[in-house]
């Protein structure tokens, strides 16, 4: 009998110690308050939100999540301990908002925070961890943004993974987006917690800061990448680097933005709007809609991009893709256009850790721009462009 016990227990243990499989097999796509509503977010925001996804054809482009950031709840729980839907931003409750969100073909997220607080000072789930995966799932909830304020001397890995066994428990398949900042380097150890992970501090819109708080600093598109580009190895479907909700359309320059999202592509990132989707630009629009862009990052293979090269300040990446192609991009880094004159030949480009070879001396690959959706001729000849300020050229290789 004891045997039997002890079997059905480790049994049980390998059932509910995982995190939910087939989620986020490629990177996730949707939009976050945060960037640009702050605490400042109520219900007719997001049902607003939500029509502009399908009016705007971002839904047809693929985004799919629609995540609450932090400033959603009460002040307080209530006398059984459960937290509450702020009575005045959300006076028709979470899981109306959930049903209107299902109703239009999307998917519903919240944050919030490991910690005992969340960052903004509402309450966090430390303690309450299994009670408050089982309201999410009784709301219906799709994604959950777990944040790392107010965390005291709690170990990351086992904060992490209590939750996400509470979610598991709690029998809803919820994407377990994990927001600890890279402090306690996520990319070696949430492979099996968590769907993705954060791996800096929070982004702010410009092109290369880093503004100071105080006590912490946020960081422009690329010190984000900077910081974080050889940790490309721990990127795979179910499990990726999260490069932060995105900033395009919040003040950068056009081409700027079209830089940073052909990055977040490459970088095989989750591909979280943060802007205001009521007020959105022409330009703005085109950008993030851009389905061969939006290709590259969904690519099945799940490859995160890499650096090939710095060349006449115009960086370099690319990123393997499926059916043996390649997507590549070319960052004007100058405060001047530049007239890229790329010689396939005189480049070996290859990735090491998926033993791939861009082979342009044994195969001829026709070149298009992404961007612009035309040819650009194939490898035997130059590649020529003329490339603005901050403005990226965006290609993809296919063997002919
Ligand atoms: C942290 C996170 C941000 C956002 C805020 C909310 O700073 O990194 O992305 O969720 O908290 O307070």
């Amino acid at each position: 009998m004891k045997k039997i016990l002890f079997l059905i227990y480790i049994v049980g243990s390998i059932c509910y110690s995982q995190k939910f499989e087939n989620l986020a097999e490629t990177p996730p796509l949707g939009w976050n308050s945060w960037n640009t509503f702050a605490t400042d977010i109520d219900e007719q925001l997001v049902k607003d939100i939500a029509d502009q996804f399908v009016e705007l054809g971002l839904k047809d482009a693929g985004y799919e999540y629609i995540v609450l950031d932090d400033g959603w709840m009460a002040k307080e729980r209530d006398k059984n301990g459960n937290l509450m839907a702020h009575p005045e931003k959300f006076p028709s409750g979470m899981k109306a908002l959930a049903d209107y969100i299902h109703s239009k073909g999307l998917k519903f997220g919240l944050y919030n925070c490991a910690g005992a607080t969340t960052c903004a000072g509402y309450p966090g789930s430390r303690g309450h961890e299994y009670q408050d995966a089982l309201l999410y799932a009784s709301w219906d909830v799709d994604y959950l943004k777990y944040d790392w304020c107010d965390t005291d001397k709690l170990n990351a890995e086992g904060a992490y993974i209590t939750m996400r066994d509470a979610i598991k428990s709690a029998g809803r398949p919820i994407v377990f987006s994990i927001c600890e900042w890279g402090d306690n380097e996520p990319w070696k150890w949430a492979k099996d917690v968590g769907h993705s992970w954060r791996v800096t501090g929070d982004i702010v819109n410009c092109w290369d800061c880093e503004l100071g708080h105080g006590s912490w600093a946020s960081f422009g598109v690329w010190k984000i990448i900077n910081l974080r580009k050889n940790i490309r190895k721990a990127a795979g479907p179910g499990h990726w680097n999260d490069f932060d909700m995105m900033e395009v359309g919040n003040g950068m320059t056009d081409a700027e933005d079209r830089s940073h999202f052909a990055m977040w592509s490459m970088l095989a990132s989750p591909l979280i709007l943060g802007n205001d989707l009521r007020t959105i630009s022409e330009e703005t629009l085109k950008t993030i809609s851009n389905k061969n862009v939006i290709a590259v990052n969904q690519d099945p293979l799940g490859i995160q991009g890499f650096r090939f090269l710095n060349e006449n300040n115009i960086e370099i990446w690319v990123k393997p893709l499926d059916n043996e192609s390649w997507a590549m991009v070319f960052v004007n880094m100058n405060n001047e256009p530049i007239n890229l004159n790329f010689d396939w030949n005189k480049h070996m480009i290859g990735d090491d850790i998926n033993n791939r070879i861009l082979d342009v001396k044994h195969n001829v690959y026709k070149i298009n721009d992404l961007f612009n959706n035309t040819s650009l001729g194939n490898t035997s000849k130059k590649l020529k462009a003329t490339i603005g300020v901050h403005d990226v050229l965006m290609i993809k290789l296919q063997k002919s």
